[in-house]
Order: structure tokens, then C-alpha cells, then sequence
């Protein structure tokens, strides 16, 4: 294939090269005649046998020849016919011409192409200047061109294969491996491998997909972790009060009697522990409707005045049983539309954040205080209360799912999933609001959220 490959680029490569000498020597015959027209005119024979003598310098020539129109050669590089008349067939053949012509002689040793051309002046033809060339020397000119031609390509070729074959190698270096590198990361975060990440310096497309692919697998070994925490959270919301229940059960079971009144007190603690997990169900269930972003909202307007004053009103009894006094501060004007939003959605919010303030600050501590503030671009509720306070590291964590400051204050062990305020943000954010806390470690805690003004 190659081969043939090679054969026909040299035929033809051969053929051009051939074309093209014989298109120069031509050209060559139109100086050579402008040559000797310019010594006939000026009769400086000179000039005529010098250019000759030049021309013929070139091995493929064997004669350059002036012949005039009655067969007489008045200039010949072959001395022995300088001056002799040549009218046989071979010298009529160039006084017959033209134009511009040639010829293949075939001589007894060699083969001879004669060129040859006409000169004129005016119509007159003065003379015809004919050059005879060797053919075994043209094509051998030619082969020792080609050869060096050939050679070149060959080299060229095997300079290419080279740089093909260092070229290969240098990208296996440089990319393949990374790449395989890459690839088996993927795998094995695939397989579950979490902490796996990718040692690449480099400053590159490859670099900046390792990165890319390092933040990616700190990201999925984050959310990995923060699933483990939420399942094992519900177990244990759910398994302990399930537990509870069981042990009753199981004594009913055995037909151990407890007797009416402790019947009664194992009945109404089930019922808490039911409704714990009831619940912490429901909760769960909301919290999934926010993070799918499936959670929908009925907005209209209303006075947030209004709703903090009827959900103060309904959590008030929780309040009286602490000894503890909800107070409503509002800079708004009584009864007017401030917010546009879900209603009930926000009342969840409300009285999550009451009833932690409720439920965190011991008694006696102090009163809860809800306020209603608004500024042109927001209203915000802020709920305070003088209780226990945290650290500005719980104070980062709070919204978490699951996420309850361990503290166990007097032995109290205050029930709660510590979903409330995930779910609270949850809510605020869909709204395109805000929630955040300030609280100062011993001296209480405010609860803010912000819902923007315009109906959006
Ligand atoms: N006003 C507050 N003062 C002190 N700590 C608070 C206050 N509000 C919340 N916290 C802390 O933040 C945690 C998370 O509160 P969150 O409302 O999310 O959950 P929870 O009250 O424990 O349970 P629930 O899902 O029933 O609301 C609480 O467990 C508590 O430790
Ligand atoms: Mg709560």
C-alpha cells in the first residue's frame, strides 16, 4: 500500500519535474533567439558565440546552433559545422518552422531533442536559433533532483513518526494519567469512598476539574454525614417513645396488673410519647416539602400585628402555667396589610420561635416580648426572651435539622425534635425573607425574621 503509495508519487513527481524543464528551456530559446537577433541587427557575432558558448556550459546541451535561412550554420558550438550549409531533411526541419518547436532525433548512440526558434524582423525571417539536448542526461538531472526529493520526504516522514511517537508519550504523561487519576476518584466516590479526593497541582483544565471534582466530594461527604445524623435523630425521636410504649405492652402482655391509677399514668404517657412521634413525623415530613422546594404557598396579604397578637393570645396559657406574661410592641398601624405571605406558614413560624422562648427560659426569669418594627423594604417580628442565652457557636448551628444546645440545666430535660427552627427558615427563605438570632450567653435571646414588603 505504501509502496504503491510511494511509486505513484514518483511517477508523477517525475513526469512534472520533466514538464518543467522542458517549460524553462523553452522560456531559455526566447532569450537565446532575443540574444541573437540583437548581434544579427548590430552584426556582433561576438556577443552571439559567447552567449552560445555560456549556454552550452549546461551538460544536457550538446550544441547551440545559428543557422541562417539558406542551411548556413554562421554560428555553431560544434566547431567542425561553424560555417557549413546544411540543406538535407535535418537542417530543412528548422529553416521550415515558424514558430517555436521540437523534436526527437534519434541518433545512432543517443537520443537528441532539438529545440528550436525563429527569428524575425518585422516579417523577415533573419535566422533560427536551435539547441540540441542530450535525454539520457535530461532524465538523469532529473533522477539525482528526485532523489534528493525522495530523501527529503523520507526524512520528513521519519521526523513526523518521531515526533508522533515523543508527542504520544509526552500526553500520556501529561494527560492520560491525570485523566486515570480523575477516573478513579469518580470510582470510588461512586462506591461510597466519601473522603477520597484528587492530589493535582496543576494550573489547567485538569487542575481546575480536580478542584472542582474536591469541592464536589466535600460537598456529597457533608450531606452524607448530615443524613446519617438526621436518620440516627429520628431513630432515637422515634425509638425512645416507642420504646416507652412497648414496655408498657409488654407488662399487659404478661397480665401484670398496675393497678387503676398507674394504668391511668402509663396511658397518658403514651399518649405524649404518640404524639411525640406524630410529631416529630410531621415535622420531618415539612422539612422535606422545604428542602424538595415542594413546599406550597397561598400568599395573600395581611397585618402581621395582627397574627402575632392572636397567636400570643393562643400560646398564652402555655405562658400562664410558667408564670410567664407574652407582651405585643408594635410600631405599625393597627390593621394595616403589611405583609403579603402564607398566613398559616407564618403563624408556624411564630409560634415555634414563642414557644422556644416559652419553653428555654426558666421561670421566673423574666417576660417574652414580641415586637413588629418596619422599615420600607421589610417588616420584621422580633421575639426576646431573658432566658438561658448561647454561645455564638450554638448560635451558628441552630438552624440545623436536629440540632439542640446539650444542656441540662437543673436536671430539666425540655422535650423537642429541634426541627422548629429548621423548619422556620425553611419557611421565612421560601418568602424570600430572613431569620437569624442575637443572643448574648446568661442574658436572653432575640429571634428576628424579615419579610419583604412588596408582593412578590
Ligand atoms: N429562645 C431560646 N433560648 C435558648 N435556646 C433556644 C431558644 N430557641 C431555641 N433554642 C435552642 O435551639 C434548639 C433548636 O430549636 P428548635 O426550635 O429548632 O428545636 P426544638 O425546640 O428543640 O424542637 P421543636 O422541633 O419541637 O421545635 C433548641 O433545642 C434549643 O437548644
Ligand atoms: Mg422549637
Amino acid at each position: 500500500m505504501l509502496a504503491a503509495l510511494a511509486l505513484m508519487l514518483w511517477v508523477s513527481e517525475y513526469r512534472y519535474l520533466i514538464q518543467k524543464t522542458w517549460r524553462q528551456e523553452s522560456s531559455n530559446m526566447d532569450k537565446l533567439a532575443g540574444v541573437a537577433k540583437e548581434a544579427i541587427i548590430t552584426k556582433n557575432d561576438f556577443l552571439v558565440v559567447y552567449y552560445f558558448k555560456e549556454y552550452k556550459r549546461n551538460p544536457m546541451v550538446k550544441s547551440v546552433a545559428l543557422q541562417l535561412p539558406d542551411g548556413q550554420f554562421s554560428v555553431h558550438t560544434d566547431t567542425r559545422f561553424m560555417g557549413t550549409v546544411r540543406q538535407d531533411a535535418d537542417g530543412f526541419w528548422a529553416l521550415s518552422i515558424e514558430a517555436p518547436a521540437m523534436r526527437h532525433v534519434k541518433d545512432a548512440q543517443e537520443n537528441i531533442r532539438e529545440l528550436a526558434a525563429p527569428i524575425y524582423h518585422g516579417a523577415e525571417k533573419l535566422a533560427v536559433v536551435r539547441v540540441e539536448y542530450y535525454e539520457e542526461i535530461v532524465r538523469q538531472l532529473i533522477l539525482k533532483e528526485l532523489y534528493v526529493i525522495m530523501w527529503g520526504l523520507v526524512w520528513v516522514g521519519v521526523g513526523v513518526l518521531l515526533i508522533g511517537f515523543f508527542g504520544a508519550m509526552l500526553l500520556a504523561l501529561t494527560f492520560t494519567r491525570p485523566i486515570e487519576q480523575l477516573v478513579a476518584a469518580v470510582r470510588s466516590i461512586g462506591e461510597g469512598k466519601w473522603e477520597k479526593r484528587i492530589d493535582m497541582e496543576r494550573s489547567d483544565e485538569l487542575g481546575y476539574l480536580a478542584t472542582e471534582f474536591n469541592h464536589m466530594a466535600k460537598k456529597l461527604e457533608d450531606l452524607y454525614s448530615a443524613q446519617q445524623f438526621f436518620v440516627r435523630s429520628l431513630t432515637h425521636d422515634l425509638g425512645a417513645p416507642l420504646a416507652g410504649i412497648r414496655g408498657y405492652v409488654d407488662l399487659w402482655h404478661d397480665g401484670v396488673d398496675l393497678g387503676s391509677e398507674k394504668t391511668q399514668q402509663a396511658l397518658a404517657t403514651m399518649r405524649v410519647a404518640t404524639d411525640r412521634m406524630k410529631r416529630a413525623l410531621q415535622e420531618t415530613l415539612d422539612l422535606f416539602k422545604i428542602r424538595a422546594g415542594r413546599m406550597q404557598l397561598s400568599k395573600k396579604p395581611f397585618s402581621l400585628r395582627d397574627l402575632a397578637a392572636e397567636t400570643v393570645r393562643i400560646l398564652a396559657p402555655l405562658g400562664d402555667a410558667r408564670k410567664m406574661k407574652i407582651r405585643v410592641q408594635s410600631s405599625v398601624n393597627n390593621g394595616e396589610m403589611d405583609v403579603f405571605a402564607d398566613r398559616d406558614k407564618i403563624s408556624q413560624v411564630i409560634t415555634n420561635l414563642i414557644s422556644n422562648a416559652l419553653k428555654y427560659t426558666p421561670q421566673g426569669a423574666g417576660d417574652i416580648l414580641v415586637r413588629i418594627m418596619k422599615n420600607e423594604k421589610a417588616t420584621v417580628l422580633c421575639v426576646a426572651d431573658k432566658g438561658p442565652g448561647m454561645t455564638d457557636e450554638d448560635q451558628k448551628k441552630i438552624f440545623l435539622p436536629f440540632y439542640r444546645i446539650q444542656s441540662d440545666a437543673a436536671g430539666e430535660k425540655i422535650p423537642g425534635t429541634g426541627l422548629g427552627l429548621a423548619i422556620a427558615q425553611g419557611i421565612v427563605e421560601a418568602h424570600n425573607g430572613r431569620i437569624w438570632v442575637e443572643s448574648q450567653l446568661g442574658k436572653g435571646t432575640k429571634f428576628y425574621f424579615a419579610l419583604p414588603n412588596e408582593k412578590s
